[in-house]
C-alpha cells in the first residue's frame, strides 16, 4: 500500500496548549488534562522563607571556578569490554577544552519547516531512523511487513536522550546510546483505529519499540558526520519492555516490589518511558523512566490502602480503564493492576547500563528513589565521591539529588571500575527546599524584583541514607518506592516541572530545565513563588543552583534564575540582564548539555511560541551570559528531544523525537514527511560544520 500523494488534507493543527494532543495522550498518557497528582498541602515556603539581605546572598554565592576532576582521568579504549572507563563529559579525547566560550555561529530563525534547519556553514544528516537494523538478522524496516521480532532488533521508537562514549583512541568509532520513550501507534501502523482493534502482535510491537539502543557508530572521512558501522558491531545492543533489569539498593526484595512472577522482589522486565539519562565517570550510562504510569489498568481492583501512592503517580484507581489505555494486559497480564497489584512499583526508577558489556545485566537503582525520573546527571563532591541530579518531571513536583556512601575510584582498571559500579547502590537521597528572598514581591506576572534578581537559598532535605529512612512514618522501602510521598512529608518545594538537572562540570553550577506549569497559581494550585514567578507559565525558565562551599556534596545551597523564557519583547521574561534585541526567543527548555567551553545547550519540548522547537545555546558565565542563539530547529510537529555534544566538539548529535505527531496525522495523512520524503520518522541526525571545526566556536 503506497501512501498517497502529498495534496492530502493537513491534520489539524495544535489544540492542546502549544503542544499537540496527540503528544499529550501517548506521551503522558494526557497527564495535562488530569489534575496534577501532588495535592499534598506541604507547606508552601514563602510562608516561612527566611528573607535573606541581597549581601549576605552574594557572598554565600561568591563561589570561584571549580573544575572537576573527574574528566582528567583519559580514556582506555580499544580494551577488554570490563576495562573500557571513559571519564565523564568532557573528556575531549585529551585535549583541553578549546575557545573562549564565544559562540560565533549566526542563530536561525524561528519557522515551521518540515525540515532540519542549521546556521550557515553546518550541514546535518540522518544516522538513524526508527526501524534500522541494529542486531544481526534484523531485517530492514518494511512499515506494512513489520513483526515483534524485527522491531527487537531495530532501532526503536521515538529516540529521546542520546549520549555518545569513545570506542578507540582516536575518535573515529563511538557507542551511542539511544533512549525509546514512547510509541505513537496512529503514526505506526496504518490501519491504527483504537487500541482495543490492535492485535497482540502490535502491541507487542509497540513494547518491542519501546526502551533502548547501543549502537556502534563511525566517523565519516575527517569531518564531523556519522554512519553506522559496518562491521564489528558486537556492541550493538537492544533494551525492550521485556528485557530482564535486576534491582539494587535498600529497597531490592521488598514487599512492595514482590509479584507472583517474582515473588523476591528482585527481577524485573523491561524499562518504560525512558526520558533523559546521564552519563558515568567509569562508562555507564543511567536512563530515567518517566511516564510509567500511563501503561498500567485495573488501579480500581487493587486494595485500598495501596490505592494512594499509586494515585499519586498519576496512576488512576477509579476506572478500571483511564483514557488513553495501552491495553498492553492484553499481550502481558503483569501490566493489570488488579492482578499484580505491585507491578507499576517496578517501574519509575534510574537504570544503570553497561554498554561496554551487552551481555549485562541493566539494574534500577532504588537508592535513588522512584518518581516520574526525567533523568539522572552525575558530579563528583569534593571528596570523591558521586553526586547524581535528578528532576521529577511533573507540574508541582520536586528536584532530588543522590549523593553516595562511597568514594568513585580513578582510574580504568577491572577494579576500580568494578568498584564505581556499585556507587549508585547505597549514599543518601536529598530534596529541594528553597527559600526566597523577594517572596513578598512575587505578583505572578514575571517582574524582576526590586533586588534585581529571582533567587534565594535553599537546602537539600535528606530522605534516606543508606538502609535508613529519615522521614518519620517511613520505612526505608516506602521513602524509596513512595518517594513522592515521602518529599510531601518533608515540605519540598513544589516546581515547575523540573526536567534536566545537570551540573556543568566546568563550574560544578548545577542547571535545572523547569519546562513549564499551565497550572501554576491557577484555581486553588499553589501561586506563583520566586523560583517559579509566573501564573501559568507557558514558556519555562532556567534556575541555576551554586552548591555551598563549591562542593556539590552540600546540603544548602543558593539559587537565582537566569533565564526566564519566552518572546525577548515580552517585558516578562529575563536573559540575565543581556541585551534582549540580541537574543532568540525560547520557549519550554527540557534537555541540557554542556558544550566543551562550558555554554549551556538547550533542547525544547513545546514552544509555545508559533515555532517549530529547537535547540539553543547560551554561555553562563562572562559577558556573553544570557545571550540565548538558536542553533538548530526540528521538523514539524517534532520535539527536539536531546542534544548531545561529541566529546571532540567537533559533532552534535540531536535526537529528532515525534515529528508529524499533530493530532489527525496517520502513516497516510501524515502531518510531516521527515526524513525520508514519505511518511514522518523519529530519528537522530548529526551536525557538523563544514570546516571541521568546533560546534558553535
Ligand atoms: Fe520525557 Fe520530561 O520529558
Ligand atoms: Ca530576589
Ligand atoms: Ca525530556
Amino acid at each position: 500500500m503506497t501512501a498517497p500523494p502529498h495534496s492530502r488534507q493537513l491534520p489539524v493543527l495544535p489544540v492542546h496548549g502549544s503542544r499537540s494532543a496527540m503528544t499529550c495522550l501517548f506521551r503522558c498518557g494526557n497527564a495535562c488534562s488530569h489534575p496534577a497528582p501532588n495535592t499534598s498541602d506541604n507547606e508552601y515556603f514563602g510562608d516561612v522563607a527566611t528573607e535573606m539581605s541581597r549581601r549576605g546572598l552574594l557572598q554565600a554565592g561568591g563561589i570561584g571556578a571549580l573544575v572537576v576532576g573527574a574528566g582528567a582521568a583519559g580514556i582506555a579504549v580499544g580494551a577488554a569490554p570490563a576495562a573500557a572507563a571513559p571519564a565523564a563529559a568532557p573528556t575531549h579525547l585529551g585535549k583541553p577544552p578549546s575557545g573562549s566560550g564565544t559562540l560565533t555561529f549566526k542563530p536561525i530563525p524561528a519557522n515551521t519547516l518540515d525540515t532540519v534547519i542549521v546556521p550557515n556553514g553546518y550541514d546535518n544528516a540522518v544516522l538513524l531512523t526508527w526501524g534500522d537494523p541494529i542486531l544481526p538478522g534484523a531485517p530492514q524496516f518494511d512499515i506494512d511487513r513489520q513483526s515483534a521480532k524485527a522491531q527487537a532488533g531495530q532501532f526503536g521508537f521515538n529516540n529521546d536522550w542520546l549520549v555518545s562514549l569513545p570506542l578507540d583512541r582516536k575518535g573515529d568509532r563511538l557507542l551511542l546510546v539511544v533512549n525509546h520513550e514512547y510509541t505513537n501507534e496512529d503514526l505506526m501502523f496504518r490501519d491504527f483505529t483504537s487500541f482495543d482493534a490492535l492485535t497482540v502482535e502490535q502491541l507487542k510491537i509497540a513494547m518491542a519499540a519501546h526502551g533502548l539502543s547501543v549502537v556502534e557508530i563511525e566517523r565519516v572521512g575527517d569531518t564531523g558526520q556519522w554512519a553506522p558501522a559496518k562491521r564489528n558491531r558486537r556492541y550493538n545492543r537492544r533494551i525492550t519492555a521485556f528485557t530482564p533489569m535486576r534491582f539494587t539498593g535498600p529497597a531490592a526484595g521488598s514487599s512492595l516490589l514482590r509479584t507472583a512472577k517474582d515473588p523476591k522482589g528482585l527481577t524485573v522486565l523491561g524499562s518504560l518511558n525512558n526520558c533523559a539519562g546521564g552519563l558515568t565517570p567509569w562508562g555507564t550510562i543511567l536512563s530515567g523512566e518517566e511516564n510509567f504510569n500511563q501503561y498500567f489498568v485495573g488501579g480500581d481492583g487493587v486494595p485500598a490502602d495501596a490505592q494512594p501512592a499509586l494515585a499519586r503517580y498519576g496512576i488512576t484507581t477509579t476506572a478500571r480503564y483511564p483514557s488513553g489505555s495501552r491495553k498492553w494486559e492484553r499481550a502481558d497480564a503483569r501490566f493489570d493492576l488488579t492482578a499484580n497489584p505491585n507491578e507499576a512499583n517496578r517501574f519509575g526508577w534510574i537504570l544503570e547500563l553497561d554498554p561496554y558489556d551487552p551481555d549485562s545485566t541493566p539494574r534500577k537503582h532504588t537508592a535513588l528513589g522512584r518518581f516520574k525520573h526525567e533523568g539522572a546527571e552525575i558530579v563528583l563532591s569534593k571528596d570523591g565521591r558521586v553526586v547524581a541530579y535528578m528532576g521529577d518531571d511533573e507540574r508541582f513536583d520536586y528536584m532530588y539529588k543522590f549523593v553516595s556512601s562511597k568514594k568513585m575510584r580513578t582510574g580504568n582498571s577491572a577494579a576500580a571500575r568494578a568498584h564505581n559500579m556499585t556507587l549508585l547502590e547505597s549514599g543518601t537521597l536529598y530534596v529541594a527546599k528553597l527559600g526566597f528572598t523577594s517572596a513578598s514581591e512575587i505578583d505572578g506576572s514575571g517582574k524582576l524584583p526590586s533586588d534585581g534578581a529571582f533567587n534565594g537559598t535553599g537546602t537539600w532535605i535528606p530522605l534516606a541514607s543508606g538502609n535508613k529512612s529519615l522521614v518519620p512514618g517511613f520505612s526505608i522501602d516506602q521513602v524509596l518506592v513512595h518517594t513522592r510521598l515521602a518529599a510531601d512529608k518533608v515540605g519540598a518545594t513544589k516546581m515547575d516541572r523540573p526536567e534536566d538537572v545537570a551540573p556543568n562540570l566546568r563550574t560544578g553550577k548545577v542547571y535545572v530545565a523547569l519546562t513549564n506549569n499551565s497550572n501554576r497559581g491557577t484555581g486553588t494550585n499553589p501561586k506563583a513563588d520566586e523560583a517559579n514567578p509566573r501564573t501559568a507559565n507557558r514558556h519555562g525558565h532556567i534556575l541555576e543552583i551554586v552548591e555551598n562551599g563549591e562542593n556539590n556534596a552540600a546540603e544548602t545551597f543558593t539559587w537565582n534564575i537566569p533565564i526566564v523564557c519566552g518572546d525577548p519583547n515580552d517585558p516578562n521574561t529575563y536573559f540575565a540582564g543581556y541585551e534582549k534585541t540580541k537574543v532568540s526567543p525560547i520557549s519550554c527548555p527540557d534537555n541540557l548539555d554542556f558544550d566543551a567551553a562550558g555554554n549551556l545547550w538547550i533542547s525544547t519540548d513545546g514552544n509555545a511560541l508559533g515555532s517549530n522547537d529547537g535547540l539553543f545555546a547560551v554561555p553562563l558565565e562572562g559577558p556573553e551570559r544570557g545571550h540565548v542563539k538558536q542553533f538548530l530547529t526540528v521538523p514539524i510537529g517534532a520535539e527536539q528531544a536531546s542534544a548531545s555534544l561529541s566529546d571532540d566538539n567537533r559533532t552534535v548529535f540531536v535526537s529528532v523525537q515525534h515529528p508529524g505527531e499533530i493530532t489527525g496525522a496517520t502513516v497516510d495523512n501524515p502531518a510531516s514527511t521527515w526524513p525520508h520524503g514519505d511518511f514522518a520518522q523519529p530519528a537522530v541526525i548529526t551536525v557538523w560544520r563544514h570546516d571541521g571545526r568546533n560546534i558553535g566556536a
